[in-house]
């Protein structure tokens, strides 16, 4: 064992790992993440991570760079493309919300930045400020909700591909033509993302419904008030109680969720008292799905079926009596 692990506070403890909703979030304990992390455990938590899809971490009074150092562990840190990040630490977006700047964007359901041909495998927010009420951040397991979908709609869903765009953060741009300019080079940096509908976790192997309200514009190969339907069905999902998790703030608490199994939605009722989080991203793969073939096949002769369907006894059809 080398000498920087017979020091670390984390060696020879185990930490403690306590589910605290049904389909997602759990608190992890007994572990000081102002020091750095044996490999065993960090594979606890990087296990753990992809297994509750949320985790928690109380009573951490560690610094930014102590967050960025663990977060570092997971991946490369990004820089989001939107929000504002100063020069000196690209990667940390401070959310410091109170009467004179109200928060803004996040009372929405989605994942983050799926607007990326690569959206982030997940987000590491560590809470400095909390008002005394309010401010709980919900989460919702988009691989329990794909499991609650029936056979039918699951078979239906799997192998569709959805558009997303970084829609809201559109609204940043003036209407100036330097303004204009400026959003054209966003669009043409990141164009339209198409990702599977129904997305599998690379780790854990499990179905996830892939689709947000916040960025997803609609499913490929579908008329505009079909693809409007279905996916008002599939951002209901989130919704549900039974597939969530709430989180409640306290100062030195830091939270990591799954980005790839997990949609969030910050509620915006705490206005007008402050509270400050820090936030940093960690790199993720592009999304894929690995449909099996038969489902694959049940899309197609679906598709065939209705169009001979069409051919050979559609609505247009004059009647032969
Ligand atoms: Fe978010």
């Amino acid at each position: 064992m080398s000498e920087a692990i017979v020091d670390s506070p984390n060696a020879d403890q185990n930490i403690q790992i306590r589910r605290v909703a049904a389909a997602c979030g759990a608190e992890i304990s007994d572990v000081d993440l102002s020091q750095p992390l044996d490999n065993e455990t960090f594979d606890a938590i990087e296990t753990a991570l992809v297994e509750h899809e949320v985790i928690v971490f109380r009573d951490q009074d560690i610094s930014t760079e102590d967050q960025k150092a663990f977060g570092r562990r997971f991946g490369d840190l990004t820089v989001h493309p939107f929000a504002p990040s100063s020069e000196e630490a690209p990667e940390l977006i401070v959310f410091d919300n109170d009467a004179d700047n109200p928060p803004w964007g996040t009372d929405v359901w989605h994942s983050d930045e799926t607007f990326r041909e690569a959206p982030p495998l997940g987000t590491m927010l560590r809470a400095l400020i909390v008002p005394e009420y309010g401010g709980d951040t919900l989460f919702a397991s988009m691989s329990a909700a794909y499991d609650g979908l029936s056979d039918r709609m699951q078979q239906f869903i799997s192998g569709l591909e959805a558009v997303h765009d970084f829609k809201p953060f559109r609204n940043l741009f003036d209407s100036d033509p330097a303004s204009r300019e400026k959003l054209r080079a966003f669009e043409d940096r990141y164009p339209p993302a198409v990702h599977p509908v129904v997305r599998t976790h690379p780790v854990s192997g499990r179905k996830v419904i892939f689709v947000n309200p916040q960025f997803t514009l609609g499913i490929k190969g579908m008329d505009d008030a079909e693809s409007r339907a279905l996916l008002g069905l599939l951002f209901h999902q989130a919704e549900i109680p039974e597939y969530q998790y709430r989180h409640q703030w306290a100062p030195h608490t830091m939270v990591l969720w799954d980005n790839r199994s997990v949609q969030h939605y910050a509620i915006h009722d705490y206005y007008p008292n402050r509270r400050k989080l820090e936030r940093i991203t960690i790199k993720g793969d592009k999304p894929y799905s690995d449909v099996p073939t038969v489902a694959l096949e049940v899309v197609r002769s679906r598709k065939g079926a209705r169009a001979i369907s069409h051919d050979a006894h559609g609505g247009h059809a004059p009647k032969q009596e």
